[in-house]
């Protein structure tokens, strides 16, 4: 492996990334915590393709937002010891804007494209034949005077990230070598992510708080971090120095996140389930347009979460509340509370 290889971070496209939160990214395998069949995978692909002296993989990574992929992809390079340059989907506007990138890669390159489920299609057409011959189809003229040229890409590493896999085409998932699917974080792991996070920034707090906040955080790391400040927030202004149970306590009342780490947002969706559609099934259009919400918002935010802590089931006629949702709620299976939406 590769320590010393500080590589060439190039951003192609504005990021509006929290600089903490950058300043907290893990440089290193030992610092990814948690995702252990990703990461072995991920090891050993790029184990192989440095042995072979063969670019890695195109690789896609999605899963819901917080959970690590562009982590991910900046380890990815390290790793393979190369430069990784950022852009993103909305980012390429036109195929001549990712002509722009791709000739400018050095081979073995990590072209990293966050939300590449948002390229236009025309850029993503023209990404098929990179990907697969690392060959640029360009149009050169206009009308019937037009004509394509052929320009070779040095080889290179393709990796995609994205919070919507289903509205990838076919033919473009098919393209990548490597597809991992990023599942949210059991509380162990967000602990640790919390304690390392802590000694990084020299937050106190003991084990109990660091635990309270992984519990709260709806298995995102991402989550985890901003509860962390907010809490250090709560201890700084009552001068507080080791942050314990107490502390977090009252930044979770202030932030109204309750037991199961949920939000006002996240009850008010199934309070309104309940009382206007009787708990369910109910389709997503129906949730997205009475809460006035994009229906995209709620699949990839909003209830990936509470299918995996069980609040939520998906079936063919739509969405229904499951018995521990209604527990939680303080409500017995099949009340409604009409007070509770407006
Ligand atoms: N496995 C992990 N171990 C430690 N920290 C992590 C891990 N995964 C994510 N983080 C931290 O959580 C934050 C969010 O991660 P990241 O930006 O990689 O998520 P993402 O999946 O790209 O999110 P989005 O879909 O919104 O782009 C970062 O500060 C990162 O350092
Ligand atoms: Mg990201």
């Amino acid at each position: 492996m590769t320590d010393a290889f500080d590589p060439t971070v190039t951003i192609t496209s504005p990021t509006d990334e929290d600089p903490v939160l950058v300043s907290l990214r893990a440089a290193a395998w030992d610092e990814f915590i948690g995702q252990p069949a990703i990461k072995q995978s991920l090891q050993i692909a790029i184990e192989a393709a440095k042995q072979r002296h063969e670019p890695l993989d195109h690789t896609l990574l999605y899963g819901p937002p917080g959970l690590g992929k562009t982590t991910l992809s900046h380890l990815i390079a390290k790793e393979l010891g190369v430069n990784v340059r950022l852009t993103s989907g909305t980012a390429l506007a036109k195929a001549g804007d990712l002509a722009a990138i791709l000739t400018n890669l050095e081979p073995g390159d990590v072209l990293f494209i966050d939300e590449i489920h948002r390229l236009p299609k025309a850029v993503e057409e023209t990404l098929y034949p990179v990907m697969e011959d690392f060959a640029l189809d360009i149009v050169i003229g206009k009308g019937p005077s037009a004509r394509t040229v052929r320009l070779d890409i040095p080889p290179f590493t393709l990796v995609g990230a994205t919070t919507r896999f289903g509205t990838l085409a076919g033919p473009f998932r098919d393209r990548f070598g490597m597809t991992h699917r990023l599942t949210h974080y059991q509380p162990a792991d967000l602990t640790q992510i919390v304690a390392r996070a802590a000694d990084k920034l020299s937050i106190k707090l003991d084990t109990t708080s660091a635990d309270l906040i992984a519990q709260r955080a709806r298995g995102t790391p991402r989550i985890a971090l901003q509860l962390l400040r907010r809490v250090r927030d709560v201890a700084q202004v009552q001068a507080i120095e080791i942050i314990n149970q107490n502390i977090v306590e009252q930044a979770l009342r202030l932030l109204a996140i309750d037991q199961a780490g949920l939000s006002d947002h996240d009850r008010r969706f199934l309070e309104l389930i309940i009382d206007k559609h009787r708990g369910g099934p109910v389709g997503l259009s129906t949730i997205a347009a009475t809460l006035s919400e994009d229906p995209g918002t709620i699949e990839e935010v909003l209830e990936p979460y509470l299918l995996q802590i069980g609040f939520i089931q998906k079936t063919p006629k739509g969405r229904v509340i499951t018995p521990a949702a209604y527990q939680h709620l303080g409500l017995s299976v099949g009340e409604t509370k009409p007070d509770l939406v407006q």
